[in-house]
């Protein structure tokens, strides 16, 4: 089967090795690369390295190497095409039909020919913006809102002057075609059918480039207040080359640095953008305006895997906000809301401000769920519906999260914090939503615990009296200062009896609360459950002392490992069973082998 090199091409781009190898490998970084134990011999140091600058994986032991396709065919045993294949579907997207091919062949031509001549015309703004007498008032503009020339030179900004026909000039002189200029939206064919006039006039120009750098498209800012209604900043039109809902203005400039802090920062304009690089927050990228898409989210998940959103505190920020939130959680993506104060955007901000007091808002941002939840809460009152507007507002979040593991942590985290219990929650997510309700699986689970809420609904029930859970839960109350290690464990997740998991819920809630666990504390917060103080006082008086906390904590630890393992380990195979449509193969495997 024959596969466009350009498809090749952009199926690399929209692929991170390391994040791709990671789900394989244990990684670790050391200096400029990531280092494991290599997959594909008996390693016990590691040996095997991950270069993400070069996109490539090599072992210093057995000498395999290659590219991310060359991982995947070893890895998994794929012929070539295989692995693109796989490599495709991973990243969403679509190989073209051979059949298609010759078409295909003469639009990828056309699409060269245009990335060339955006090449050579960002030259030539860039050229008069630095020294032609019409960008006077330009250069004037950009030195009053503090753009140095360093940034003019990195993000190759230029002057595009008053004039209908300069550019169409430059085309003539060089021989350069008007009707491929009309392609790339550089140039507008007259009404009439007579010739060409330049779209871009009396404006400063922004290329924007694709990921990998090449200029696909241009904006053009106005400098002077015309008495004509024009509009602030003008884009390219839609072109063979240029699609509005893909493209991060600043990706290609500031990917480097966004990999290496392993986070970025999402803001909206052009000159947002810019005065934040300038004041050394490099990390950025901006959307140019338009509400963020799924074609976006899936370019920032090739980048890193934590993000920052910055809007600004108003209601169209916060509904823009609430939008684009779920699609992160639906990536696996770890998203935090930065809201600016009122009447600033992140230029005026940075400027007014200064870049500490940045930093500050960017380690205050909270993480979209919590964002949510906070303005939710900020609103309900004492108004059920309201609250149960944010209870609902908060499930959209969870909802789409495949991560199981990551799923039942942000349902406990708002059942924490809003006051509910997990198995609400649960249920709220609907029989039709949930991914996992929807395949059976989730709703297998609750299934389940409402048939042994039926049979066992008595806390002083002792049949899960030697269980190792009930064990658990005992040196937990026991030894609390190991709650730490164990509050994010999953427990929940496998925790089957439920006067233990109710018991369990209220440990993590109360350390949750006051981030520590005492037990005289629990007792007074479970005086109006009486059984399950009774249950609480049994557990940790029945549970022997040790000799070695330490020790016993470790035995615990694997102990809830193993149960959380098999777990999840028995909700994928059900969902896999179950031909799950939105877990392919490779998926599971990487599940599957995760949990290992
Ligand atoms: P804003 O109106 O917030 O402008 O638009 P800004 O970025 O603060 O611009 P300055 O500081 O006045 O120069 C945000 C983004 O929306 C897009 C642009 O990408 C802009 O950066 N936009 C805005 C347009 O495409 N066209 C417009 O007319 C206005
Ligand atoms: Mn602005």
């Amino acid at each position: 089967m024959y596969i466009p090199e350009d498809v090749i091409q952009s199926i690399l781009e929209a692929t991170n090795i390391r994040q791709l190898i990671g789900e394989f490998v244990a990684l670790k970084k050391r200096g400029h690369n990531w280092v494991g134990l290599c997959p594909f011999h008996p390693d016990k140091d590691p040996s095997f390295s991950v270069s993400e600058d070069k996109q490539i994986f090599h072992c210093f032991g057995c000498g395999e190497g290659g590219d991310a396709f060359r991982f995947l065919m070893k890895m998994q045993g794929l012929s070539f095409p295989e692995a693109v294949k796989a490599l495709a579907k991973r990243s969403g997207i679509s190989i073209p039909d051979p059949a298609r091919s010759r078409a295909s062949k003469k639009r990828l031509a056309e699409r060269e020919r245009i990335l060339e001549l955006n090449e050579l015309v960002t030259t030539f703004f860039h050229e008069r913006l630095l020294n032609s007498k019409s960008a006077l008032d330009a250069r004037a503009y950009l030195g009053k809102r503090g753009v140095s020339s360093e940034i003019i030179e990195r993000f190759r900004l230029g002057w595009a002057n008053e004039e209908w026909d300069s550019l169409i000039g430059f085309l003539k002189e060089k021989g350069l075609s008007t009707t491929l200029a009309e392609r790339a939206g550089l140039v507008v064919a007259r009404q009439g059918g007579n010739g060409h006039y330049d779209r871009f006039r009396g404006r400063i120009i922004f290329p924007i480039t694709n990921k990998s750098g090449r200029i696909i498209a241009f904006g053009g800012r106005i400098i002077k207040q015309g008495g004509k209604a024009q509009p602030k900043y003008l884009n390219s039109p839609e072109t063979p080359v240029y699609h509005k809902g893909r493209v991060l203005y600043g990706l290609s400039q500031n990917k480097g640095a966004i990999r290496q802090r392993g986070k970025g920062i999402i803001v909206e304009g052009y000159m947002d953008l810019l005065a934040l690089v300038q004041a050394g927050i490099d990390y950025a990228v901006a959307t140019l305006g338009t509400a963020l898409t799924e074609e976006h989210v899936r370019l920032l998940h090739s980048i890193c895997r934590k993000w920052i959103l910055v809007f600004d505190s108003d209601a169209a920020g916060q509904k823009a906000a609430l939008r684009a939130l779920p699609m992160f959680y639906a990536s696996n993506l770890t998203v935090s809301v930065l809201t600016l104060p009122e009447g600033h955007d992140p230029d005026s901000f940075i400027r007014a401000e200064g870049v500490t007091i940045w930093q500050r808002l960017e380690e205050e941002a909270p993480s979209g769920l919590d964002y949510v939840i906070d303005r939710g809460r900020s609103r309900y009152g004492d108004d059920p519906e309201e609250r149960l507007k944010a209870v609902k507002d908060a499930l959209v979040l969870v909802e789409p999260v495949r991560d199981p593991i990551r799923k039942s942590l942000l349902i406990s985290h708002i059942s924490r914090k809003l006051g509910l219990r997990e198995e609400s929650l649960w249920e709220g997510l609907g029989p039709n939503k949930g991914t996992y309700a929807k395949r059976g699986g989730l709703r297998g689970r609750l299934a389940q615990h409402g048939k042994s809420d039926r049979e066992d609904h008595s806390y002083n029930n002792n049949s899960f009296k030697n269980s190792g859970s009930a064990k658990l839960i005992g040196f937990l109350l026991s030894y609390p200062t190991y709650m730490e290690e164990f509050i994010d464990a999953g427990i929940d997740l496998w925790l089957d009896e439920p006067p233990l998991r109710d018991l369990w819920a209220s440990m993590s809630h109360f350390y949750g609360l006051s981030g520590k666990l005492d037990l005289t504390g629990l007792l007074r917060q479970l005086e109006s459950i009486p059984d399950l103080k009774r249950l609480a006082v049994r557990l940790s008086a029945e549970f022997p002392p040790c000799v070695d906390a330490e020790k016993e904590a470790a035995r615990w630890k694997r102990h809830s490992e193993d149960k959380k393992k098999r777990a999840i380990r028995q909700q994928l195979l059900a969902q896999y069973r179950q031909g799950d449509k939105e877990m392919d193969d490779l998926e599971f495997l990487r599940q599957i082998q995760q949990l290992r």
